[in-house]
């Protein structure tokens, strides 16, 4: 087996650099959330406290962890900065809790794994450990170190395998908490709460104390967060992140959300297009923070200066200016439309951009630009996608709810762009919130009047073919019979085989049966937050590789037995190798950036990270939208807006396709929004709501950026397992999207009780991941009992083939 892991754990060039990036992309994604003058800060005393303050969250758990040399904690940054924290008594008796309630957690679960069943895995991945809230603050230990400043570090870490609830702990605050921070705000002349989740929480509780002077969304910023987190307070970066998601004020004004995870086998998306601000503008509930709202230390006009069209493409250029005196900071501009009609959302954001750094009176002149695509909805009675007749109106501004209308859109008559086939209609009819909205057009605004007769029908050809195969796959084929396929349509399971390439860390690998034959496996690995690698393992004399470190937290469940048996390498035994990687910040912090050309430099750096080490299918960017704020995985995902994660993920997989043989897969395909009976739930959805919001990040991101891979999901969709579903698997991505990469189902999504394999195959399906044995086993018996063709066989494998080839490994 060979490796690109290194020989030595020297820090290198390549992990300075992008270290750097990830400090710059941290920083750039905070978002400040109030500011009652307690911001920015002069490096003093001050007293910190709460569950973050040293155990900082610098991400969720689950698959998309990523191991570093070291994460940052606040604590740290904090010192660094020069602050003087006067709080170590309250840290270090909050450390011991932490510690003991740590151990406590483990012996419970190892006790459970003393027995393993098929269920161990699925309950270890819902295995989280609560962090504990510490003690009640004392009045000695405001004392204590004289400060007058506060920081509060409110924590939450969710993950996969598990959601939220709405309850003192995990969505709300619990006690402890709220006492804390009502103690702080009447014993400190400044009080700024750090709030370090991956997903909004309810505030409620503290939203009447005057004494919050500051509260700092950080979210959960990787492996440089104390590091980012200080610049920000400090006012050595000023603040420039807008939310990508709304805050509700309590869980109840989340549409439906008494039903969210509650049922093991149906989900109904009652809520229809309105999800997020589409539902809050549209029913009239103020959202605690709107999406798209973010605070800075300056402050900047946006002057709107004209808006064109030229044929579909409307052009909006605005001037923005610095009008502070003492920050220079960016601002991210934000184009909405309302469009008119009976049930359509009161807005939806059609194209961002964001300055450069602005010097106080300095101005940039932005261009955005949309095309009238964007104003389409489908009406699922004719499956068409269509732009209907109506006055459109434009608005431009800082946030979703700080918008000016710009100008008008007229459409004169319906057009229809695209004439599709209904894909995954719903088997029941479901009964969906109904909006009209009643638009009011301003009289004094420019008319861009749509010569309608330049718009020509587009009809999808379902049978057209968009393959690409390379010379090089279609020769490396010859001769193979359905057997030699069949071991290219599974991996070879989780921990691969004694031969190949092999990158320690990776969770999925192409088989290695052929490598005689000239075709090589490619390594997959984890994301989104950076590359999920092993940070040591052993490279023993016989070629295997075992890691040295857990490579993902569950593993702490394993009794030590148990670890040394099946995970741990034995350094006496073998070469220890390296693999150092960076930690960026989570995706929901990458897209409260909003800036594409920075998530296109983060992926370029996971590129060069993947190409360091091997990696040929980065499994990432996550694309599901958020849909409840309780997901365990909204950590994972950018928006709740589809323009803006499709938008960040097309620039990601530009940034790590743009190395020849690497490799983005967007996930998962499709409506996988909550953690809860992930393997059973139906996401009965109507294909309205789907096209419009849930399948149109993956759509824009598929057009935009061609990526070569995707993962379905493991949930159902209107009643059929996403892998089985050939008419997502293969009508909309091959047909109408032109998708030309690799499709793989999730990670053991296959198999009793779960989908079925060959029908995964038939459906669109090219690989089963993580595969095994067992799974080729599965095909070969389906296809001798004449349940799964040749030709089936033979299309997936040489799709898989076609990416080993043009990821050209060794
Ligand atoms: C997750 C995927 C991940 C895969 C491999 C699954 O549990 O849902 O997102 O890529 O595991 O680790």
């Amino acid at each position: 087996m060979i490796t690109r892991a290194k020989h030595t754990d020297q820090v290198t060039e390549l992990e300075l650099t992008n270290k750097a990036l990830s400090l710059e992309a941290a920083t750039e994604g905070i978002v400040l959330l109030k500011n009652n003058g307690g911001l920015p800060l002069e490096p003093s005393k001050i007293a910190l406290f709460g569950s973050g303050a040293q155990y900082t969250i610098h991400g969720g758990s689950g698959s998309g962890e990523v191991n570093v040399r070291h994460n940052v904690t606040i604590k740290e940054g904090l010192e660094e900065a020069e602050f003087e924290i006067t709080t170590n008594s309250w840290i270090e008796r909050y450390d011991r809790q932490w510690k003991k309630g740590k151990a406590a957690f483990l012996s419970k679960y190892r006790k459970k794994l003393l027995w393993p069943n098929s269920k161990m895995w699925t309950t270890l991945m819902a295995a989280d450990y609560k962090y504990p809230s510490g003690d009640l603050i004392t009045e000695a230990e405001v004392r204590e170190g004289g400060a007058d400043t506060c920081i509060y570090v409110l924590s939450r870490k969710s993950g996969e395998g598990h959601d939220c609830e709405d309850a003192a702990g995990s969505f709300r605050l619990d006690m402890t908490e709220e006492q804390n921070i009502r103690f702080c705000t009447t014993h400190f002349a400044n009080f700024i709460l750090v709030i370090n989740t991956g997903s909004p929480i309810d505030l409620s509780s503290i939203e009447n104390l005057s004494g919050i002077k500051a509260i700092v969304y950080m979210g959960q910023l990787g492996m440089e967060g104390g590091r980012a987190l200080a610049s920000m307070l400090t006012g050595k970066s000023c603040p420039s992140g807008k939310l990508a998601v709304s805050w509700p004020k309590k869980y109840k004004d989340v549409p439906f959300g008494q039903e969210f995870g509650k049922d093991a086998s149906q989900a109904d998306y009652k809520e229809g297009i309105y999800v997020g601000y589409r539902y809050y503008d549209s029913f009239g509930i103020k959202p605690r923070y709107p999406f798209g709202y973010g605070l800075s230390y300056t402050s900047f006009t946006i002057e709107h200066l004209q808006t064109t069209l030229d044929k579909d493409c409307v052009g909006c250029s605005v001037e923005v200016k610095n009008t502070g005196n003492d920050f220079a900071g960016k601002e991210v501009v934000q184009v909405y439309v309302s469009c008119p009609g009976e049930d359509r959302e009161y807005q939806r954001l059609v194209a961002f951009d964001k300055t450069d750094i602005l010097h106080p009176s300095q101005s940039e002149t932005l261009s955005l630009s949309f095309t009238l695509t964007a104003l389409a909805t489908y009406d699922e009675k004719k499956a068409q996608t269509l732009i209907s007749q109506g006055e459109y109106l434009i608005r431009i501004g800082n946030s979703s709810d700080n918008t000016e209308p710009v100008a008008i859109i007229c459409i004169n008559k319906d057009v229809v762009l695209t004439q599709h086939k209904n894909l995954c209609t719903a088997p029941n009819k479901i009964a969906e919130l109904k909006h009209n909205n009643k638009l009011q057009i301003p009289d004094n605004l420019p008319k861009l009047i749509v010569d309608t007769d330049c718009f020509t029908t587009h009809t999808i050809d379902y049978s057209a073919n968009h393959d690409n195969f390379s010379e090089k796959s279609l020769s490396a084929m010859h001769g193979f019979t359905a057997e030699d396929y069949v071991n290219f349509c599974a991996g070879t399971g989780m921990s691969g085989e004694k031969a190949g390439f092999r990158t320690p860390g990776a969770v999925g690998h192409t088989s290695t049966a052929y490598i005689d034959k000239g075709i090589a496996n490619i390594e997959l690995c984890d994301g989104p937050a950076g590359v999920r690698l092993e940070k040591r393992a052993v490279h023993y004399p016989d070629g295997d590789i075992k890691s040295l470190d857990l490579s993902i937290s569950l593993y702490e469940f394993f009794p030590n037995f148990l670890l040394k048996l099946l995970v741990l390498g034995n350094p006496k035994k073998g070469k220890v190798v390296y693999q150092y990687v960076t930690g960026f910040p989570i995706e929901a912090v990458v897209a409260q950036t909003w800036n594409t050309k920075l998530a296109e430099r983060i992926g370029k750096a996971v590129s060069q990270e993947m190409s360091e080490f091997g990696v040929g299918i980065w499994l990432a960017p996550a694309i599901n939208i958020v849909r409840n704020p309780l997901c365990g995985r909204n950590y994972e995902y950018y928006s709740e807006d589809p323009l803006l994660t499709g938008k960040m993920a097309a620039a990601t997989t530009k940034g790590v396709e743009a190395t020849k043989g690497n490799f983005v897969t967007l996930k998962h395909f499709c409506v996988n929004n909550q953690e809860t009976y992930r393997y059973t739930v139906s996401s009965q959805v109507d294909e309205r709501v789907l096209r419009e919001i849930y399948w149109k990040g993956f759509e824009i991101a598929i057009k935009e950026a061609h990526p070569h891979s995707i993962m379905t999901a493991y949930n159902k969709l209107n009643g059929t397992y996403c892998a089985n579903n050939k008419q997502l698997c293969t009508d909309l991505l091959r047909g109408e999207w032109e998708f030309r990469g690799i499709v793989m189902t999730d990670w053991m999504s296959t198999g009793k009780g779960k989908a079925d394999e060959a029908m995964s195959i038939q459906s669109g399906v090219d690989i089963i991941m993580p595969g095994g044995k067992e799974d080729v086993q599965t095909l070969i018996t389906a296809h001798n009992e004449g349940k799964l063709s040749v030709s089936d066989m033979q299309r997936a494998a040489t799709r898989v083939i076609n990416i080993i080839t043009l990821a050209d490994r060794p």
